[in-house]
């Protein structure tokens, strides 16, 4: 297609698109992107060819940067910011297609240009495992702020037992340990996680940490009720037993004790924008994606950032719907989570101008959760 004919077409387009996304049955309440979007996409799509896919990857980094921006800047108008940006990558998308003649027909860039066989399994375990320590620290200490903002500082932990679902690296487990659990048990499937975070454990000489490779939506190899808090921070979300491995969690929870969960949340404009981007990198590997923005010079936590937002599977929540499931398998009582960034507190985000329509109108689920004694 040529640009005209795409800039012309895209009002047709966008017909069919708000069924498209009403039809995908977690985005429920999503809000309509702009239009621009669909005319980006038409743009984009196209017989492979290497001018288009360089242009498709660098709009992706553009997209990335924006919804980022759009995340910190709750009071500022996400949908004018897109539809700004998303027109003029459409237009640059016209152009790369329009100079396709004059590109030799030279291979793509290989995905060699990574070190070694880097299968995607591991291009997301390298996502947790790149930081050096001073970055790690900094993220340790961002989850004691959190944890202490939210009622769990030293008094509440002294001698506590404690879980930690999917841990990656572990800095939540080392935080707990840190402020005085008197156990904590970390566990995740990511064996190259795993052994960064051994190498933290014995760093910080930390002894009340246990370290298990295991999956974690099966936790039948636990007994019930006997951890004081149990955590699964960003985890289940990933996973196709979200809710059966969220009901296991709780399980573990003593009467009395806490769950401290973080899930997406359902019916926001930044998820949908990225969910939006998945059709368009279809064709694109994970390893062709990280060696254009390794090429571009892109940084590594940036990249990672992208890899999980555009490919890592995930699903949607809405805190009342959990709430509900939850209390029918014990009563309970919660909280928001509270901590230093915008988003720690899904209270605060969903009351700020725009913070509803781009996080959704529940927000992130971002919950303390009391299993009360019966
Ligand atoms: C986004 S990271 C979050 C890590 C950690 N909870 C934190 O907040 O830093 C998601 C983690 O979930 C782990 N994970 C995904 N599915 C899992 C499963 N079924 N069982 C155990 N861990 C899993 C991944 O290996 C990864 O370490």
């Amino acid at each position: 297609m040529k640009r005209g004919e795409i800039l012309s077409a895209h009002q047709t387009r966008m017909q069919t698109e708000t069924t498209t996304m009403k039809s995908n049955p977690t985005s429920r309440s999503t809000p309509e992107l702009p239009p621009a979007v669909a005319a980006f996409e038409a743009a984009a799509t196209g017989p492979e060819h290497p001018a288009r896919t360089w242009e498709k990857l660098d709009s992706m980094l553009h997209i990335a940067a924006l919804m980022e921006d759009i995340l910190l800047h709750p009071q500022q108008d996400p949908v004018e910011r897109t539809e700004s940006l998303f027109r003029f990558l459409a237009e640059k998308m016209c152009r790369a297609a329009d100079m396709a003649a004059e590109f030799a027909p030279v291979p793509e860039i290989s995905s060699d240009i990574l070190s070694g066989e880097e299968k995607t399994k591991d291009l997301f375990e390298r996502a947790w495992t790149v930081y050096s320590n001073e970055t790690y620290d900094h993220s340790v200490s961002l989850v004691e702020d959190r944890l202490r903002q939210s009622g769990f500082g030293e008094d509440f932990l002294k001698g506590r037992t404690c879980f930690d679902g999917g841990c990656g690296t572990g800095r939540l487990a080392v935080a707990l340990a840190r402020m005085g659990a008197g156990r904590v048990v970390a566990a995740d499937v990511g064996s190259a996680s795993l052994e960064f975070f051994r190498r933290q454990i014995a760093r910080y000489g930390l002894h009340a940490v246990e370290v298990v490779e295991m999956d974690v939506t099966d936790l039948g190899a636990f007994d019930s009720e006997q951890f004081d808090f149990v955590a699964s921070n960003g985890v289940l979300h990933h996973t196709p037993r979200c809710l059966p491995g969220l009901d296991d969690h709780y399980r573990l929870v003593r009467p009395g004790g806490f769950l401290w969960l973080y899930l997406y949340g359902a019916g926001g404009f930044y998820w949908a924008v990225y969910d939006r981007m998945r059709g368009l990198l279809a064709d694109v590997s994970p390893e062709r994606f990280c060696a254009h923005m390794r090429l571009r010079g892109v940084r590594e936590g940036m990249t990672y950032t992208m890899l999980d937002n555009f490919f890592a599977p995930r699903e949607y929540f809405l805190s009342s719907e959990i709430l509900s499931r939850l209390r029918k398998l014990h009563p309970l009582e919660w909280r928001h989570q509270r901590g230093p960034s915008i988003f720690d507190d899904p209270s605060v985000y969903t009351g700020e101008k725009y913070g509803k329509y781009i996080l959704g109108p529940e927000g992130e689920v971002r919950l303390a959760i009391r299993k009360m004694l019966s």
